[in-house]
């Protein structure tokens, strides 16, 4: 038992992973857990998965940190993140390709606690919606049995879906949330990075107390005008036209 803080989706941000962290830290956090995308879309991939390291975090892989290891390819990339992958390649310190390459797909914690990135079979699985929730709790039943509250990233929006014998619900998010023991969850902490959200600019994350089993969603701030400045300047961003030549590439590709 004890106060776990949850990050995801952290995509190089160092702002956004501190501020994160802090905040977890000054609530008791006692165990730190990573659900994957340690780097991609931002310009400190190294820091970032060395503030992972040091506090000992229990992370697993993300696509975005397959992709960087050039484990998975682009095809299943928007442009922008293929454009700063292919930066990302480039910028890696070898540590930190030890450290990602060292991640495993899931893990498995007491109390049938499971982590995973995307879905719970395919890491590049958006897990929105019922019909994808219950698909993929039949999966957890089957791949990791005794499963009660898997925590999932990938979608980059804080959520709880619970699923009883009479179905899938999404339950709504106000501060903590209780889990029922009877029932099975799937619990999204949000997305640290914020550089990509339009409604925010707020690192997400959140504390999973397993002696009580609540959750507490926290949204922090950060200096995301400093990491959105640093991301342009180190080459990150896709410019217009690089985007237009993605794009006509694409189109060449589909018709071949
Ligand atoms: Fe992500
Ligand atoms: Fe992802």
């Amino acid at each position: 038992m004890a106060l776990y803080g949850i990050v995801a989706d952290i995509h190089g941000n160092r702002e956004a992973l501190a501020a994160a962290l802090a905040a977890l830290e000054r609530r008791g956090a006692e165990r730190l857990l990573c659900l994957g995308d340690v780097v991609g879309y931002n310009a400190d991939p190294d820091e970032c998965a060395a503030m992972l390291e040091r506090r000992g975090a229990l992370a697993i892989a993300g696509n975005h940190d397959l992709i960087a290891l050039e484990r998975l390819d682009f095809s299943r990339c928007s442009d922008k993140a293929r454009h700063a992958l292919k930066r990302t390649r480039r910028a890696l310190a070898r540590a930190t390709r030890d450290y990602l390459a060292a991640l495993p797909p899931a893990r498995t914690l007491e109390g049938g606690i499971v982590l995973v990135h995307g879905g719970v079979r395919d890491v590049q699985q958006y897990m929105i919606g019922a019909g994808l929730i219950r698909q993929n709790a039949a999966y957890l039943r089957e791949d990791f049995p005794g499963a009660r509250v898997c925590f999932f990233g990938h979608s980059h929006e804080q959520k709880v879906y619970e699923i009883t014998a009479g179905g899938v619900e999404e339950v709504a998010i106000d501060g903590q949330v209780s889990l029922r023991k009877e029932n099975t969850y799937f619990v999204n902490p949000g997305s640290v990075d914020a550089s990509r959200k339009n409604r925010h600019k707020l690192a997400e994350c959140a504390l999973f107390d397993s002696a009580f089993g609540t959750v507490q969603f926290l949204r922090v701030r950060y200096d995301a005008a400093a990491t959105e400045a640093k991301a342009a300047a180190f080459g990150y961003r896709i410019d217009p036209l690089t985007d237009r030549l993605y794009t006509l590439r694409r189109r060449i590709a589909a018709r071949f």
